[in-house]
């Protein structure tokens, strides 16, 4: 079974959260299910090497204002689609930021382009045919839409890894970006008033997923569905919500490439001490929380500023390594520079992100919302036990030390309510005291470490959905 995977970020080459460790990550995941997936990406930058290195298979006079090539490449042991268009993607920033922190001005164009390489690859076009094509997040909304404009009978999945981003299109560009403006109403693309690439993936898609039951749920809301509330319930029995998975050889306390090993509670301790030094704090009796986290409203990383005085007066301390909106960043400087017991670190840095996770004995994660989360899944996995938010990924994957969990043995965390600093502040607590007991606390430690984050169970999920979608004959 070959499955076409369509994303804007794919680790280890370009990333900005955790839709690039789950582009990355499939591949390898569904290979031992039977399914062999390649993914096509933008020719970004960081895409040229891997670019130089394949051949050209297809190519476009004029795609959205310039010529464009598309590449079958392998890198990192994953096959490779990448699609060189330089007006497009040979530019500084991020994928989707300019320099100056704004949208760049041709976002639409950009990933339009993306969607039109799929749609190509998805007909048919090359030796290598799909025989189902799956789209990651608005960037890819427009693919199920042009496959089934142009007749294609292949299947496709649209999986929302988070809502927020609607993809909008302005109503001026509909037909430059080649939509049919006979399809821009409430049923088609029209999205409150404007047009949206999540929206035309959401309806034209044959199935939906998202990355984890609760939030598949929660899409249902007002709440939370962010408009899309109303189609996302029409369309439920078309979605499915299927866990992320962790790369358990990256990230795996006995063989990190980037922190100190352990397999021992001595080990473990000592990876605490090596990041108390690392990042300024001096020793202390407390938890040493750790948090890693792109710095926006949805991580909740303000309600943390406001609950965690008493926290760090009773001993704890906060590590974050983090970068984003700039109130957030200075907010958390300030911080740093008040408490003693608070150490910060702005920018992306992979490595420190590893020892943060070693060295970490608490890992915190105070969303609002979080489609699945990934950073509470290596807590679990490094006993840096999981401090998280009931909403999402993050519901479905800790379990809270209440009495019952406790006598169960079952408990691999704590859970708190979302949105409150009450409730966050009780959590912080519950921290501190359950640290100090001693057995109670390794006996959590040790059951976060064993509970399942990989991605062998996941990837048999999707490739049971793609089957799903195949004719009968
Ligand atoms: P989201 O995709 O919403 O940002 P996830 O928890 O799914 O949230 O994924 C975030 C990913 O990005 C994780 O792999 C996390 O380790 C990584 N990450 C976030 N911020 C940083 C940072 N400042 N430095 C290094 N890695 C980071
Ligand atoms: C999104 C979500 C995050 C999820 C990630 C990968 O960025 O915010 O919760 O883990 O996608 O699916």
């Amino acid at each position: 079974l070959r499955v076409l995977s369509v994303a804007s970020e794919c680790a280890p080459f370009v990333k900005t959260g955790g839709l690039a460790d789950v582009a990355g990550a499939l591949p390898a995941g569904l290979d031992g299910a039977g399914v062999e997936m390649r993914v096509l990406v933008p020719g970004y930058r960081a895409l040229a090497q891997v670019s130089a290195s394949g051949r050209e298979v297809w190519s476009w006079p004029h795609l959205y204002g310039g010529p464009a090539r598309l590449i079958a490449a392998e890198a990192a042991g994953i096959g490779l689609f990448v699609l060189d268009a330089p007006h497009l993607y040979d530019r500084p920033g991020t994928p989707y930021l300019d320099e100056a922190g704004g949208d760049h001005p041709d976002n639409p164009e950009r990933f339009a382009a993306l969607c039109r390489a799929g749609a190509e690859i998805g007909k048919a076009t090359l030796d290598w045919r799909p025989d189902v094509v799956h789209g990651h997040d608005w960037q890819a909304g427009l693919m199920p839409y042009f496959l089934k404009k142009d007749g294609s009978q292949v299947p496709s999945v649209m999986t929302v890894h988070n809502i927020a981003f609607a993809g909008t299109i302005p109503t001026d560009r509909i037909e430059a970006l080649g939509l049919d403006r006979a399809d821009f109403h409430p049923e088609g693309f029209e999205f409150w008033g404007r047009a949206s690439a999540l929206k035309a993936g959401l309806v034209w898609a044959d199935a939906l997923t998202t990355v984890s039951p609760t939030y598949a749920q929660e899409l249902t809301t007002a709440d939370f569905g962010m408009g899309f509330e109303g189609l996302i319930a029409r369309r439920r029995d078309d979605l499915t919500g299927i866990l992320n998975g962790i790369d358990t050889e990256a990230w795996s306390p006995g063989g990190d490439a980037h922190a100190i090993r352990f397999t021992s509670w001595r080990g473990k301790a000592k990876a605490t001490r090596a990041l108390r030094d690392e990042m300024g704090l001096p020793p202390s009796e407390g938890p040493l929380a750790v948090v890693v986290s792109r710095l926006t409203g949805q991580k909740g990383l303000d309600l943390l500023l406001e609950a965690m005085p008493p926290f760090l007066a009773r001993g704890g301390q906060i590590a974050l390594l983090g970068s984003g909106e700039r109130g957030l960043e200075d907010a958390w400087r300030a911080a740093a520079e008040r408490h003693e017991g608070v150490a910060v670190r702005i920018g992306y840095d992979e490595a420190l992100s590893h020892r943060m996770v070693a060295g970490g004995e608490a890992m915190l994660v105070p969303s609002r919302f979080e489609p699945c989360g990934l950073t509470q899944l290596y807590g679990l996995r490094y006993g840096a036990v999981p401090v998280v938010a009931r909403t999402g990924g993050l519901a479905d994957t800790v379990i809270d030390a209440n009495d019952a969990a406790l006598v169960a043995g079952a408990a691999t965390g704590i859970v708190h309510d979302p949105g409150s600093v009450p409730a966050l502040a009780r959590a912080l607590d519950r921290l501190v005291t359950l640290h100090a007991t001693g057995d109670t606390w390794r006996r959590i430690v040790r059951r976060a470490m064993h509970h399942p984050v990989g991605w062998d169970r996941q990837a048999e999920r999707y490739a049971d959905l793609y089957r799903s979608l195949l004719p009968i004959q």
